[in-house]
């Protein structure tokens, strides 16, 4: 498990050629070894982007789209596919998609033969600054999100914002709510770079220093805490209240993309920021603001109780406390802080 900052970001490339790039990367392996991981938007969309005809049709593996595919059943899929086909050890899974597609497709390769090499190609904004990259791998499992999952590093992952024409201006944000968290993770100047930037209104090649920084942001931490035993849960900031909105909406078969609901989790979790750890009230005020004009903000109907439930039965909780990472200053993060159920309640009606 590589562990440094500059292993980690070595396997990352950049590119605005994605077709050249992946034959590079796959050409010590021979086309029937290689298998492309799809779901049915990106074999539509991103596969005549990375040159269909260079991998044999009968070696694309296709499960559904969205989240609720992120499941055993798909997996046995691909293990099925994988193991009809005699695949050796050297054989190479490329997983082209989204976070649903990096996540599954990487835990399926990690045990597939105690092991199997795989290259992420994640095709929306959230999977590149995000899940493409840490070496996080796994599936729901049980009514509970990436319950079951391995730490396993792909061997390379390739960026390329041209799968960005086909996504909506709601999946762009949700991957910008990610950034957000990481700017804010990182100081005052990642902070200000982004707010600078109007996601609705920026050209796909816009985004392309912008992830890099994030992407850096995000390995800096990564790579001191590869397996989230401490500094890596600061990457959890907005998350604990953002899932909550995020299943809360869920039930009321409303739906809410993982960034939007981070971005509404970071205005709770800023408030509770300021109550614990002192944090600048006026700037969380200004931040809000500008949250507020980029994201549909609407915490219409969200009973503050309820979610407060919902996030004590996340892991990592006491009986009645719940934990965040929260923030003492832009760039400034303590993991492991416990709020009551009533510090809680207050934020969630501040952020209203
Ligand atoms: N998505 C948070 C992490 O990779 O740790």
């Amino acid at each position: 498990m590589p562990n440094t900052n500059h292993k980690l970001m070595e396997n990352i490339v950049f590119t605005n050629n994605v077709a050249t790039e992946l034959q590079d990367a796959t050409n010590s392996t021979a086309r029937e070894d290689i298998f492309v991981l799809t779901d049915c938007n990106t074999l539509k969309y991103c596969m005549p982007v990375i040159g269909e005809l260079a991998f044999k049709e009968t070696n694309v593996i296709t499960i559904p789209a969205n989240e609720t595919s992120k499941n055993l059943e798909s997996v046995s899929k691909v293990w099925l596919t994988l193991s009809q086909r005699l695949v050796r050890r050297n054989s190479l899974l490329i997983n082209l998609g989204g976070g649903m597609i990096c996540d599954l497709g990487g835990f399926a390769a990690s045990c597939f033969k105690r092991g199997m090499r795989y290259i992420n190609v994640p095709t929306t904004l959230l999977a590149q600054v995000d899940a493409s990259v840490g070496g996080k791998t796994g599936i729901n499992f049980n009514g509970l999100k990436n319950e079951i999952g391995v730490f396993s590093q792909a061997e390379a992952i390739i960026m390329d914002t041209v799968f960005f024409s086909t996504l909506d201006k709601r999946q762009i944000l949700s991957g910008y709510g990610e950034m957000f968290k990481h700017a804010l993770l990182a100081g005052c100047s990642d902070l200000k770079s982004l707010m600078e930037i109007n996601p609705l209104h920026a050209e796909n090649e816009f985004f392309r220093k912008p992830i890099k920084r994030s992407l850096e942001i995000k390995q800096s931490i990564v790579s001191k805490d590869p397996f989230e035993k401490g500094e890596r849960k600061s990457l959890n900031f907005g998350h604990t209240a953002g899932h909550a909105i995020e299943s809360f909406r869920i039930h009321e078969n409303k739906d809410l993309y993982h960034g939007e609901a981070v971005a509404h989790g970071i205005i709770i979790e800023l408030y509770l920021s300021i109550m614990k750890l002192n944090f600048d009230s006026q700037l969380c005020e200004e931040i809000k603001t500008y949250l507020r004009s980029i994201f549909n903000i609407d915490f219409n109907g969200i009973n503050a109780e309820s979610l407060y439930n919902l996030m004590l039965h996340d892991k990592k909780n006491t009986d009645d406390e719940v934990n965040f990472t929260l923030l003492s200053r832009v760039g400034e993060y303590k993991t492991d802080c416990y709020c009551s159920k009533k510090e809680i309640i207050d934020a969630i009606e501040h952020a209203k």
